[in-house]
C-alpha cells in the first residue's frame, strides 16, 4: 500500500475563519529547530510563527519566558517586552542555561497595533550534558548484550539517560526498550565526534530493584561500545547515578551477526529472557571490558532520530520456485519486514531483500554489489507466534524473498517497516498532471529513503554514503518537502568535522569512499548547503559557525587553480548522456564558493573579505568566458547542455559579449534531442530553473512531463516508484541503483516556477515571498504549501479559458508579492475575496492586507501583507 502524502497542508482555521478579532497565542514553538529539543548550545534560539484573525499583522513587540519549572515559578530568562519584529532564531540570553536539566518556555507578542496576544502554550526543552567531566562512566565494550543491575532507595522523579551507543545500539531498562528510535546514534567522523542521545527514562524506573540493559551493533562505527550517564533523582532530592563501567556484565545475545549492508542473523534459541529486568542469574556473563573510547568530542544528537515511520502491507505474494516466495511491497524504500511465524525450534527463515525481479519472478540482486540485504531468523519454537524486526541493519528494497519457511506463509506473514531520520513533512505539492504527481512521490519516497542521519546517495548496496554532490543536489528539494534544518545544521558540522587544515573537505562525509580533496562539484556541497540553510531560514548563526570553513575551502580552490581555473575534476557532470569537461565544471563550482563566500562575508560585515571575494569571482568569471567560449560553435565547452545551463545559471557570460548561449542551448534541447536533456545530474538542477527564470517554464514543463527516453517520466513508464541513479534503465551488476535521490532536484522546481512559492534572497526565511506561479502547457491547477518556521505558506491556483484563481497565505510578520499570470486574458480584472482591486489597469484599493499593485509585462502584481487570500482573475479571452 502506498503513503498518502498531504496534497496540502491544513491552513489554520483561524486564518480562514472569522473569530474575535485580534493576536492570537503564538503556535509551532521550536528551540534550535526542534518542537522536542535536546541542545547541549549555551544560547539556543526559539523559534514561533505568529497567529492573528487579521491581515497584514506582524509582531512588533515578543516577550520569552524561560523557566526550569512547568509552573514559572522562578525564571531564568525574562526577555521582558522586547521591542522586535524578530519571531525565529531569537536567541536565549537568561542566566546560564544548566546541563541536564528540562526548562519550559511561553511566548506571547504585540501586534502591529501594540495589541498584545496570550501566551503560548508552554513548551518544553532539554539541556544535555555541558562538560566532559559530567560523564562519570567510561565506554565499555565485550559482547553485544551489556547489562548492570541496581537498586533505588526511593520513588524516581526525574532520570534521565544519556547514552552513546556504538556503531548502533538500542537502551533496554527493566524489560522495555527505551523510546522510539531505531539506528541510534547518528553516523559521525568518530575521531571527531560522538553523537549521544537523552532519554527521559522516569518512567522505565521503579524503587527498588532496576535493570539496565544495552544492546549493541557494529553500525558504521563496525564495533562495539558503549557510555552510558544515567541520572537519577528521587523523591526527597537524592541523587543517584548509574554510569557504564567494569560493574557491568556481559554477553552475546541473539543477534548473531550484523550488519548494516549483509543483514542481521538472529537465533531465538540464545535468547536469554529476562536479561534487562532485575533478578536475573547473570552468573553466567563475562565482566564487561574498558575499551579505547573513540577520540571525538561528545554532542547530543540535535536532529531527528531514525525511526520507523510506516507500515507497508505487500501488493502481492507469488512462489516462482517450490519453497521461495516473493513479496513485492510495492514501493522501493529503506527498512526492513516484521516476520510472523510459528514453527519448529530451529527453524530457519530467510528474508532477502531486493529493488528488481528477473522476469522469471525471482530476486534480481546483482546492483546490490556485495551487500547480502539477508536476514535469518531461526525459531525458539516453543509453540507461540514469534514476531521477528531486525534491530541493526537495513535494506533498500520493494520486493523480499522468503524462504526456509515453516507451512505456506500468507501475504500478512511479513510487513514493512519504513525506516529513516524521522523529518516532519513540511511541504505538499499537487497539479492537475498525473506524471507530475507519480514524479513528487518518488521524490518524496526517494528523499526520505535517503535520510539516514546523513544524506546517503542510495539505500540499498554496499555504498549509503553521504556523497557532497547528491546531497546538495536535492537539499532544496528536500527542504521544500521535510522539515530538514536541524538535520543539516548536523550535516554541515559533519562537514566541518572533516575539513582538513588545508581547507580540503572530501566527496563523501563522513569521508570513507571518494577522495580528499572533494571534486569541486562534490566539495560545493558546503558552500551551498550553508546558503540553502542561510536562505530557506534565515539562520544567520549557521553563516556565522561555518564561514570560516567555507573560506578555506574557497582557499584551497584557488590554491589550486591556474588564472582563474580550475582543473581538477573527479567526476564532473556525473551519469550524463552528453558528457561536459571536468574544468569547465569545476570552475564553475570554484566561481559559485567564490561568489557565496562574497555574499557571506557582507552578510557577517565582514567588508573586506566580501570585497576580496568579489574580485576573485570576477577573475574567475573573466577567465570562465576566455577559456570556455569557442566561437566555432558559438557555445561553452563542448557544446553540450550542462557547458551552457552553467555558463548561464550564475552569469557567467559577460554581459557585454552578448553572446547567443540560451538559444544553442534551447536549439540542442529542442531539435537536437526532440525536447530531452543530456545533462548529468548537475545540470538537470540548474536547467528547470534557469528556464523557469528566463521565462520558458512551458520547455522546462515539457521536460518534466516527458515519458521517452531520457527523461524523469521515461522512469516512471517502466516502473519507478523512486529516482533512478541513472537515466538509463539497467538491471545488471553495474551501478544502477533504482532508488538515488539525485535526480531529485527537479522537485524544487515543482515549488518555485509551477506552485510559485519563492522567497526573497535578500529577506531570507520567508520573511518576505514572491508568489509567482507559471502554468505552464496544460497544466490546470497547481497547488503548493511550506510549512515555514515563520508559519503555513500557500499557494493555489486553478485556471479555465476565461479566469486564473490564486488561494494564497502569507505567515503573519511575513509580506509578499503576489503575481498573478495575465496569459491571453486582457483586459483583466482582479477581485480578491469579491472585492474588485484591480480594474482598468489600476490598482483599487481597500481590500484588507493589500497595500498596492501594479502591473509587469505578464502579470498583475499585488503587494500584500500577511493572511490568507483569494484573488480571482477574469478578462476577455
Ligand atoms: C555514488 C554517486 C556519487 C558518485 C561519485 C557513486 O558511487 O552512488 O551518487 O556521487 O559515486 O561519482
Amino acid at each position: 500500500m502506498r503513503l498518502q502524502w498531504p496534497a496540502l497542508l491544513a491552513i489554520p482555521v483561524s486564518l480562514l475563519l472569522a473569530q474575535p478579532s485580534g493576536p492570537l497565542p503564538p503556535s509551532g514553538l521550536r528551540v534550535e529547530y526542534l518542537a522536542e529539543a535536546v541542545v547541549d548550545v549555551p544560547q539556543p534560539r526559539f523559534s514561533w510563527a505568529l497567529n492573528h484573525t487579521e491581515r497584514g499583522q506582524k509582531q512588533s513587540a515578543c516577550q520569552v519566558m524561560v523557566s526550569a519549572e512547568p509552573g514559572f515559578e522562578v525564571v531564568a530568562w525574562d526577555s521582558g517586552r522586547l521591542a522586535s519584529s524578530q519571531s525565529t532564531h531569537v536567541a536565549y540570553a537568561g542566566k546560564p542555561l544548566e546541563s541536564g536539566r528540562a526548562y519550559y518556555w511561553k511566548v506571547r507578542y504585540w501586534d502591529r497595533d501594540g495589541k498584545e496576544s496570550p501566551y503560548s502554550a508552554v513548551s518544553r526543552f532539554d539541556t544535555g550534558l555541558f562538560s566532559a567531566s559530567e560523564w562519570k562512566g567510561k565506554f565499555i565494550g565485550g559482547a553485544n548484550q551489556l547489562r548492570k543491575e541496581f537498586s533505588l532507595p526511593g520513588r524516581p522523579v526525574r532520570a534521565r539517560a544519556y547514552i552513546a551507543g556504538l556503531g548502533y545500539h538500542e537502551l533496554r531498562v527493566n524489560g522495555r526498550k527505551v523510546g522510539d528510535h531505531v539506528l541510534d546514534p547518528g553516523w559521525t567522523t568518530y575521531d571527531k565526534r560522538v553523537l549521544y542521545v537523552v532519554h527521559d527514562v522516569t518512567r522505565y524506573l521503579q524503587p527498588g530493584a532496576n535493570a539496565v540493559g544495552i544492546v549493541l551493533g557494529q553500525g558504521w562505527y563496525g564495533s562495539r561500545a558503549a557510555l552510558l550517564q544515567l541520572n537519577i533523582e528521587l523523591e526527597g532530592g537524592q541523587r543517584v547515578e548509574i554510569v557504564s563501567d567494569a560493574t557491568w556484565k556481559t554477553a552475546q545475545g541473539p543477534i548473531v551477526s550484523d550488519s548494516i549492508y549483509d543483514g542481521e542473523t538472529y537465533d531465538a534459541r540464545l535468547e536469554a529472557p529476562g536479561w534487562d529486568r532485575p533478578g536475573f542469574d547473570d552468573a553466567a556473563w563475562k565482566p564487561a571490558s574498558l575499551v579505547d573510547a573513540p577520540k571525538g568530542v561528545l554532542s547530543v544528537q540535535m536532529m531527528p532520530p531514525i525511526r520507523v515511520v510506516d507500515n507497508i502491507v505487500p501488493l502481492k505474494m507469488t512462489s516462482p520456485r517450490p519453497g521461495s516466495y516473493v513479496y513485492d511491497m510495492g514501493q522501493n524504500f529503506s527498512g526492513w519486514v516484521e516476520l510472523r511465524v510459528r514453527g519448529p525450534r530451529g527453524t530457519q527463515v530467510k528474508l532477502r531483500h531486493a529493488e528488481l525481479l528477473y522476469d522469471d519472478g525471482t530476486l534480481n540482486v546483482e546492483n546490490l554489489r556485495t551487500a547480502k540485504a539477508t536476514d535469518i531468523y531461526t525459531l525458539r519454537g516453543e509453540g507461540g507466534e514469534e514476531v521477528y524486526q531486525p534491530r541493526f541493519t537495513y535494506h533498500g528494497f520493494r520486493y523480499v524473498e522468503l524462504s526456509g519457511f515453516p507451512g505456506a506463509p500468507k501475504l500478512d506473514t511479513i510487513r514493512g517497516k519504513v525506516v529513516h531520520s524521522a523529518v516532519k513533512p513540511a511541504g505538499g505539492f499537487a497539479s492537475s498532471k498525473a506524471i507530475l504527481n507519480q514524479l513528487q512521490h518518488n521524490i518524496l519516497w526517494g528523499v526520505t529513503s535517503n535520510l539516514h542521519s546523513v544524506p546517503t546517495d542510495c539505500n540499498q548496496r554496499n555504498e549509503r554514503m553521504g556523497w557532497m554532490a547528491d546531497a546538495h543536489l536535492y537539499a532544496e528539494t528536500a527542504m521544500l518537502n521535510f522539515d530538514m534544518a536541524a538535520f543539516y545544521t548536523n550535516f554541515l558540522r559533519s562537514i566541518r568535522d572533516i575539513q582538513g587544515p588545508d581547507g580540503t573537505v572530501t566527496d563523501t562525509v563522513p569521508h570513507k569512499y571518494g577522495q580528499r580533496p572533494a571534486d569541486p562539484a562534490w566539495g560545493a556541497a558546503y558552500p551551498l548547503i550553508v546558503w540553502y540553510v542561510y536562505q530557506y531560514q534565515g539562520d544567520r548563526r549557521i553563516l556565522e559557525q561555518h564561514y570560516e570553513g567555507v573560506k578555506a575551502w574557497t582557499e584551497y580552490q584557488r590554491s589550486r587553480s591556474q588564472d582563474g581555473i580550475l582543473s581538477f575534476s573527479h567526476y564532473g557532470d556525473w551519469v550524463p548522456i552528453e558528457p561536459t569537461p571536468g574544468d569547465l565544471v569545476s570552475t564553475f563550482y570554484f566561481y559559485y564558493s567564490a561568489h557565496l563566500t562574497s555574499r557571506m562575508a557582507a552578510l557577517l560585515g565582514k567588508t573586506a573579505d566580501a570585497e576580496a571575494y568579489r574580485t576573485l569571482a570576477g577573475q574567475i568569471r573573466e577567465a570562465f568566458d576566455k577559456k570556455f567560449w569557442r566561437p566555432e560553435i558559438q557555445a561553452y565547452g563542448n557544446g553540450s547542455q550542462t557547458s551552457q545551463v552553467l555558463a548561464l545559471y550564475l552569469g557567467l557570460v559577460p554581459p557585454e559579449k552578448p553572446r547567443p548561449v540560451m538559444g544553442h542551448l534551447i536549439n540542442d534541447i529542442v531539435y537536437g534531442r526532440n525536447t530531452h536533456l543530456t545533462t548529468g545530474i548537475l545540470g538537470a538542477k540548474y536547467v528547470m530553473e534557469l528556464l523557469a527564470r528566463t521565462g520558458r517554464s512551458d520547455l522546462a514543463y515539457e521536460l518534466a512531463t516527458q515519458t521517452t527516453y531520457p527523461s524523469w517520466g521515461y522512469m516512471i513508464e517502466h516502473g519507478a516508484t523512486t529516482l533512478w541513479e541513472l537515466w538509463q534503465e539497467k538491471t545488471g551488476p553495474s551501478m544502477n541503483s533504482h532508488n538515488h535521490p539525485m535526480f531529485g532536484s527537479v522537485g524544487a522546481w515543482f515549488y518555485s516556477a509551477l506552485a510559485g512559492i519563492n522567497l526573497d534572497p535578500e529577506r531570507p526565511g520567508y520573511e518576505r515571498i514572491r508568489i509567482q506561479p507559471q502554468p505552464a502547457g496544460d497544466l490546470r491547477w497547481a497547488s503548493g504549501s511550506l510549512d515555514t518556521l515563520r508559519g503555513p505558506v500557500v499557494s493555489s491556483w486553478r485556471r479555465t479559458p476565461g479566469s486564473f484563481r490564486l488561494e494564497a497565505a502569507i505567515p503573519v510578520g511575513s509580506e509578499a508579492e503576489i503575481h498573478l499570470p495575465i496569459g491571453n486574458l486582457s483586459p483583466v480584472v482582479v477581485k480578491e475575496s469579491g472585492r474588485v482591486v484591480w480594474k482598468d489597469n489600476a490598482y483599487q484599493p481597500g481590500a484588507p492586507g493589500l497595500t498596492g499593485a501594479r502591473q509587469t509585462a505578464g502579470a498583475v502584481v499585488f503587494e500584500a501583507g500577511s493572511g490568507a487570500y483569494v484573488f480571482e482573475m477574469t478578462g476577455a479571452n
